[in-house]
């Protein structure tokens, strides 16, 4: 495993790495995935999935300004870097690409990637700009890596959503692989956030994969109506006295229409129950995607 930090030394190193491998076979694969570090288990199961199917791995660690509101925690997101590089050669990356702020925005951007519609719900509503920080980065990142897939978690749905329908648009030459959310033992969906909480917080958290465990028995109950579904999570979510809902939404996946009937529940579309709490400071989000 190698540790790059500039943006010229990975296109080099890779475009080496693809010429070895060409030696023996007619076709390199590189395998891709991003992420802001200070990984866990959900992160090295991507990564996992990346050395089992592409010749060369490559992962960036990145904590992209441009996706972080002026409120929010981007000084202090946790770091850890080389603990990171570790963790990543152990599952199986080959470059870990690791840039510098100034290295990947030398100049103040003026060149952004927005995409429309699916970033007005959910969390692009919570955090106005994020997704078009996260769509921008993205982008630069699939240009200077040039990978064939590249591999998202869909504990973020919607970043799933985003980045599929950019590529799209934008004829951009990955293929986008889904990944499942990966939890600890009692439910909890992983995520670099949750250090931050408190050990009561902790506890308390497990109303959200609670409630989204439950949906599927709530919407086969008689009687049941969207609005009720709505109530019955926000009930559970509240029933933890430090929870403060952000939101709890229903939508299509991956164009993020509102679901307004249970009709729709078996219409043949994908069906997002995405939900967004904060524990004191500490915003988490979780989902399910149901299939009719
Ligand atoms: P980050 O939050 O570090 O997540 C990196 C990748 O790991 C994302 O695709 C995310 O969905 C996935 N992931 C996080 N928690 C997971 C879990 N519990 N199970 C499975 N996968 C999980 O998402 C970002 O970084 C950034 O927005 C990024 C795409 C890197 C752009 O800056």
């Amino acid at each position: 495993m190698e540790i790059v930090g500039t943006i010229q030394e990975l296109r080099e190193k890779l475009r080496q790495a693809r010429r070895d491998i060409e030696r023996t076979k007619p076709q390199s694969t590189v395998g891709f995935m991003p992420t802001l570090g200070y990984m866990h288990e959900g992160h090295l199961s991507l990564i996992r999935k990346a050395r089992e199917e592409n010749d060369i791995v490559v992962i960036s660690i990145f904590v992209n300004p441009l996706q972080f509101g002026q409120n929010e925690d981007f000084d202090k997101y946790p770091r850890d870097p080389e603990r990171d590089a570790r963790l990543a050669a152990e599952a199986g990356a080959d470059f870990v690409f690791v840039p510098s702020v100034a290295e990947m925005y030398p100049s103040p951007t003026k060149t952004t990637v927005v995409v429309r519609d699916l970033t007005d719900v959910l969390c692009g509503a919570s955090r106005p700009g994020h997704f078009e920080g996260v769509a921008t980065v993205v982008t630069k990142l699939f240009n200077i890596v040039q990978p064939d897939r590249a591999y998202f978690g869909m504990k973020d749905a919607q970043q799933v959503a985003v980045i599929e329908r950019f590529v799209a648009d934008l004829n951009m030459p990955v293929r986008i692989v889904r990944c499942e959310t990966l939890r600890e033992p009692d439910g909890l969906a992983m995520s670099s956030r949750n250090v931050y909480l408190s050990e009561e917080e902790r506890r308390q958290a497990l109303v959200l994969s609670q409630s989204l465990r439950n949906v599927e028995r709530w919407v086969a109950e008689e009687g049941m109506t969207i609005e009720g579904l709505h109530r019955r999570i926000r009930e559970t979510i509240e029933s933890a006295p430090l929870a403060r809902i952000d939101y709890v939404d229903i939508r299509t996946y991956p164009d993020m229409e509102p679901v307004l009937s249970l009709d729709e529940w078996n219409g043949g579309k994908p069906i997002l129950v995405a939900l967004a709490v904060k524990f004191g400071q500490t915003r988490l989000i979780d989902n399910r995607l149901f299939f009719a």
